[in-house]
């Protein structure tokens, strides 16, 4: 595990009797930015909640460098814990608190997030002043970085779609994570919001000590972007490499064969 910062061994996990992850392994070095590919109904998010401990895997490991250092089993482990650790993650679906001005909902982010109290844990951080006026400062700090920092004050509720993916990655950059796990996060977005967050992945690489594993069915989008690429298929692994070597490949040409535009 040297310079890894994920490990992810033989895992394996069914729904009834649908393998939706079988037997895979792969891992993710420091610093580097991973896609996982495949077509739709592959396994991807079911990966993604196993990681996460969402879900509990059947057999396998989830080795992780937590942000002191140490290597860790993720398996069994509650997922705010692990977020706690330094593994954040974006939904498929945004989810962000409409109600709360866009700096506001960055600044939740501080907090260990657990969905169902993210509100209340906003009303709370209010109380201790000084903690909060720390907090804002780090939140804009990241809102500029992304360009916005114009629309702090705006509400949430009415933002376009690239702009509340943007408001999500920043809200996850607040726990200053060793690894960021993305699915789907070019999903909806229109070609110039595509190309903004590109843009703003490869800079969270260059100036954050950090990981990315990007989870996305669309090709065009990882290749530009990931160092090495994992393609999956029925839960099963297709072929781990290059950008190159990942599209040259017969099976991941097959497996994506008539799905383009799913
Ligand atoms: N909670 C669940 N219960 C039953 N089947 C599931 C569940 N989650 C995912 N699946 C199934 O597992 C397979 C992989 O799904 P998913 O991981 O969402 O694929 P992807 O993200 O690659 O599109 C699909 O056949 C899906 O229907
Ligand atoms: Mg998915």
């Amino acid at each position: 595990m040297d310079n890894k910062v994920l490990k992810v061994e033989n895992l394996s996990i069914a729904f009834g009797g649908l393998k939706a992850v079988d037997n895979l392994s792969f891992d993710i070095d420091e610093g580097e930015i991973f896609g996982l590919i495949g077509p739709n109904g592959a396994g991807k998010t079911t990966v993604f909640n196993c990681i996460t401990q969402f879900y509990k895997p059947d057999e396998g490991d989830i080795y992780f460098r937590t942000n002191t250092g140490e290597v860790e089993n993720l398996v069994g482990k509650k997922t705010h814990e692990i977020i706690g650790k330094g593994l954040v993650r974006t939904f498929q679906n945004i989810e962000l608190i409409r109600e709360l001005t866009v700096v506001e909902n960055i600044m939740v982010g501080a907090h260990v997030e657990f969905k169902a109290s993210l509100f209340n844990q906003f009303f709370r951080l209010k109380k201790t002043r000084q903690e909060e006026s720390r907090i804002r400062k780090r939140a804009e700090e990241i809102l500029d970085h992304m360009g916005l920092l114009s629309i702090k004050d705006m509400l949430v509720a009415g933002q376009p779609y690239g702009v509340l993916k943007k408001i999500e990655l920043a809200r996850a950059l607040m726990l200053d994570p060793k690894l960021i796990i993305l699915d789907e996060p070019a999903a909806g977005l229109n070609d110039s919001e595509t190309l903004s967050l590109v843009n703003i992945i490869k800079e969270i690489k260059m100036e954050r000590n950090c990981s990315i594993l990007l989870i996305e069915h669309d090709m065009k989008f990882v290749n530009g972007l990931c160092d090495r690429i994992c393609a999956i298929n029925f839960g099963k692994l297709l072929a781990i490499g290059t950008p190159e070597e990942i599209q040259g490949n017969e099976q991941v040409q097959i497996a994506y064969l008539g799905k383009e535009d799913d």
